[in-house]
């Protein structure tokens, strides 16, 4: 497991001489087994934040901290990434997608034991032949999420995952990956531009814009949630008022 210390991390491109600042002076503190929720709109730097962390993408300045089991690492811990699109490779059947990141190890044996357990976790079994072209979206989400879970990963970013699903599998997946969540004690950090979504899942909602972080509210309502409560309406409600305090939205 693993928590995370971001502390003035920036984060500058160049493009055609022009530096386009997706990020700069974000502090942020992970919990070891906690459950994080970053919302804010298209462009914000929600992507280069995720990237950052898991050492897709270089910092510009700033540092971060990765606490494990509560002691200080100085060691990269394993990180695992779920894009929005599930990226599998259509030439692999849907067992070999989710034993695609444990293709270096040669325990044959523990690889099928844990692709066959995630397999079964997420409903899967019966179609572990299929290929990607022969399953529905939702399915083809899972299976990206079966591959990053099989990893085995101490802290599993997610950078808006079901953002193609309709309704009823986006609400199913959320609760399978809270159940997740709850089961496994992985450090999870989901990035999401609904307000709801991140509201449903998070035991702390994070508020990007313009490549800062506004805001930060705890939420500790149990279990699953329940959309239609008063309390739910109310967190809803305060951190869309943060969201909306942006002048281009008044
Ligand atoms: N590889 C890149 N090169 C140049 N600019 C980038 C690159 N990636 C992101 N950006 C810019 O950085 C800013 C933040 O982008 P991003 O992290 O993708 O935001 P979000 O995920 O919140 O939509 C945007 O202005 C985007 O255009
Ligand atoms: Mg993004």
């Amino acid at each position: 497991m693993a928590g995370v210390t971001v502390k003035d991390l920036s984060k500058k491109y160049h493009i055609n001489g022009r530096i386009i600042e997706a990020l700069s002076g974000v502090n942020l503190s992970i919990g070891d087994g906690s459950f994080i929720t970053v919302v804010g709109r298209s462009g914000c730097g929600k992507t280069t934040l995720l990237r950052i962390l898991c050492g897709l993408e270089e910092k510009t300045a700033g540092e971060i901290v990765f606490n494990c089991n509560g002691g200080y690492s100085g060691e990269k811990i394993k990180a695992g990434i779920v894009f929005q699109e599930p990226r599998l490779m259509p030439w692999l059947t849907v067992e070999q997608n989710m034993a695609f990141s444990l293709m270096k190890n040669d325990d044959r044996h523990l690889v099928k034991t844990r692709v066959y357990e995630h397999l079964d976790m997420l409903g899967l079994t019966a179609f572990k032949d299929a290929y990607p072209s022969q399953i529905s979206g939702g399915m083809a989400q899972r299976v990206a999420l079966g591959r990053t879970l099989c990893y085995d990963p101490d802290l599993i970013l997610m950078d808006e995952p079901l953002g193609a699903l309709d309704a009823f599998n986006r609400r199913k997946l959320q609760n399978e990956l809270v159940e997740i969540f709850l089961k496994s004690g992985k450090t999870i950090v989901f990035v999401t531009h609904d307000v709801d979504e991140a509201v449903y899942m998070g035991q702390k909602v994070v508020v990007m814009d313009k490549g800062k972080v506004m805001d930060e509210t705890l939420i500790d309502m149990p279990y699953p949630r329940q959309v239609t409560s008063k309390e739910f309406f109310e967190m809803r409600e305060e951190i869309l008022c943060t969201i909306l305090k942006e002048p281009e939205y008044r």
